[in-house]
């Protein structure tokens, strides 16, 4: 049996958006989207959580060091989704859709590639209190 260990570290951004799909019509962005379709957009207070998965070092007692990670987060999440708006200033939404669903997704695969290959990463990501997604799953 090999024991791995969660480390999960939480952060927080604000970030306005839009939901919607150009092929669409404005009468079924609408319903579809509601007030999340809104042309001027809208913010949200992101919380975000971060879970790397593994074995523990022997040396070290670490799966991950938390610096490093915080670190990882600050450069590759923060300063680009943070006080933005996602779909104007993020060239990842530039064609898809700023659902939780899809930031949850990219932010997996912003951190995923900087990580050691024998970590697993886990996103959850809170766009209301009440409302998070959780990816991959
Ligand atoms: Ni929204």
């Amino acid at each position: 049996m090999i024991y791995k260990t969660a480390v999960t570290r939480r952060e927080h951004f604000n970030a306005a958006h839009r939901l919607h799909n150009k092929n669409w019509s404005s009468d079924k962005n609408i319903e579809v989207f509601g007030k999340c379709n809104n042309p001027n957009f809208h913010g949200h207070n992101y919380e975000l959580e971060v879970k790397v998965i593994g074995v523990v070092n022997k040396e070290t007692g670490y799966v991950i060091d938390t610096k490093i990670l915080s670190d990882l987060i600050k450069t590759e999440v923060l300063d680009k989704f943070d006080h933005k708006n996602l779909n104007l200033d993020v060239v990842e939404f530039e064609q898809l859709n700023p659902t939780a669903e899809n930031i949850a997704m990219v932010i997996y695969f912003l951190l995923k590639k900087h990580l050691d290959d024998n970590l697993d990463l886990k996103i959850k990501l809170y766009e209301t209190p009440r409302n998070f997604v959780e990816f991959p799953y």
